[in-house]
């Protein structure tokens, strides 16, 4: 199996992208971080106690918290996204606590512990793993696959017309990991994930009609941003993160990929967190594999195998 970490601002999509990590035989998961994202930074903390609780893992895979800002920004959330980012679900949270190491050095300790081996699936704003690699300059080298969910390769956002939502909400991080000399694979949002990674009502209603524990919370937790979808005319709910967790397992998902230069946009006015993916015609050095296609298909189908699982909620 895969060691990695997952770093997560733990809501919707998010939580299936843990299971993934905490299901796929494929996957020795070996911490989740926390970053600050999607919905408050309590309220992700929880989601993601939440998720290990459906996999029947809780107590088995460990939570650190990590930044609660992004590095010079005020924090941005997309609430009105995700709502509370699990459907309203909760959970007896008593004797339930994260780590006290900071998320930032188990990413560090755990890079360094057997360097070249772990992968990092980062689906959150990138601020975990900027602060990472300024702290310890071996950081980079140290992990074998850094997997970010985030950024275009055809310049349009979801949370501005420029901009993909992990990267505006920390442009400075997401800046400094391009040039840190990771080895990046990248899932954008448009037009990777809006493509071959939206599950419309048919397959949602294959999901729902497995009946597990995990397929009810899948339904569950995918429930607030499908009607976001809907309202802005993505029809089904989309699933960046899982995704991005399922190719560093499942490489022969993806079928087609090129090796870009990507920067993000720091400084301007219309275009915060940008992601500049020049595809070598500009005479850059390419600094990371971006997805360009996967199969659908048996993306849907690796989902639907692991919502099948049979757990006992823990
Ligand atoms: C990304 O932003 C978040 O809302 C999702 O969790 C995903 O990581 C998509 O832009
Ligand atoms: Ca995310």
């Amino acid at each position: 199996p895969v060691p990695l970490v997952i770093d997560t601002d733990t809501a919707q999509d998010d939580c299936v992208a843990l299971l993934v990590g905490l299901l796929d035989p494929e996957a020795d998961l070996r911490a989740i971080t926390m970053v600050a994202g999607n919905v408050g930074f309590d309220r992700q903390v929880r989601n993601a106690f939440l998720t290990l609780s459906v996999a029947g893992r809780l107590g088995e895979v460990p939570i650190h918290l990590g930044c609660r800002r992004p590095m010079v920004r005020p924090w941005e959330s997309a609430e009105n996204v995700h709502g509370d980012g699990a459907g309203g679900l909760t959970m007896d949270e008593s004797g339930l606590s994260a780590e006290s190491e900071h998320a930032v050095d188990t990413l560090i300790r755990l890079a360094a512990e057997n360097p070249g081996e772990l992968s990092v699936v980062a689906i959150g704003p990138l601020t975990n793993i900027a602060m990472a690699a300024v702290k310890d300059p071996d950081f980079a080298k140290n992990v074998k696959a850094l997997y970010i969910m985030g950024g275009s390769n055809n310049g349009r956002g979801n949370i501005t017309a420029a901009a993909e939502f992990n990267f505006y909400v920390d442009p400075e991080a997401a800046k400094t990991v391009f040039a840190a000399g990771f080895e990046i694979t990248v899932v954008p949002w448009d037009p990777l994930t809006l493509r071959y990674a939206v599950f419309g009502q048919s397959r949602l209603d294959e999901l729902a009609a497995l009946g597990t524990p995990l397929s009810d919370f899948f339904i569950r937790v995918c429930a607030a941003t499908l009607e976001f979808d809907r309202s802005v005319g993505i029809d089904g709910t989309t699933h960046p993160d899982s995704l991005t967790a399922a190719l560093l397992l499942h490489r022969e998902l993806i079928t087609s990929s090129d090796r870009y230069n990507v920067d993000v946009e720091t400084a301007g006015e219309l275009t915060r967190g940008y992601s500049a993916m020049s595809w070598g015609v500009h005479g850059l050095e390419p600094n990371a594999v971006v997805v360009e296609r996967v199969d659908s298909e048996g993306f849907f189908s690796y989902l639907k195998k692991l919502l099948s699982t049979p757990t006992v909620p823990s």
